[in-house]
């Protein structure tokens, strides 16, 4: 009984160590990533998606490690993105205006698989 205990105890530890919410990279767009998401963003291109990972990366680690593109719904990047624009725009004198915002959003959602 006890070892039963002890064993689900360590498959609960792994299961919490491969499902960890932040990375230290994150996936670089494709242009199939681009084709798939014209019927949600028409008219993004590769570039822009890759000028949103850029400022990803550049401004959503300032307070935490990178979060999984895979851990937000659609709609839980469209809810979090806006306000953690505005903090790190409060730890980075305020560099991020509406466009960037708006491809950082475009980049998480192509990119969260959603
Ligand atoms: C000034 C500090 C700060 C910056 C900069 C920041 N965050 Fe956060 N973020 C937090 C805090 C505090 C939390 C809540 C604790 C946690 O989940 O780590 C959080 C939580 C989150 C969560 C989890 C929300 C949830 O409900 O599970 C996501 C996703 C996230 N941040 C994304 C971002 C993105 C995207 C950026 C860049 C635009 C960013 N953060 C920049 C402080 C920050």
């Amino acid at each position: 009984m006890k070892k039963a205990i002890y064993i689900s105890i360590l498959l609960i530890a792994a299961g919490c160590a491969t499902g960890k919410a932040v990375e230290t990279t994150v996936t670089g767009p494709t242009q199939a990533d681009v084709d798939r998401i014209q019927s949600k963003f028409p008219g993004t291109t590769l570039v822009e998606l890759n000028e949103g990972k850029k400022l990803y990366e550049n401004n959503c680690n300032l307070c935490h490690g990178l979060k999984k593109l895979s851990s937000q719904s659609e709609e839980g990047w469209r809810k979090v993105v806006p306000p953690m624009v505005k903090k790190a725009n409060n730890k980075n004198g305020g560099i991020l205006d509406a466009v960037a915002e708006e491809k950082i959003l475009k980049y998480v959602i192509t990119m969260s698989g959603n």
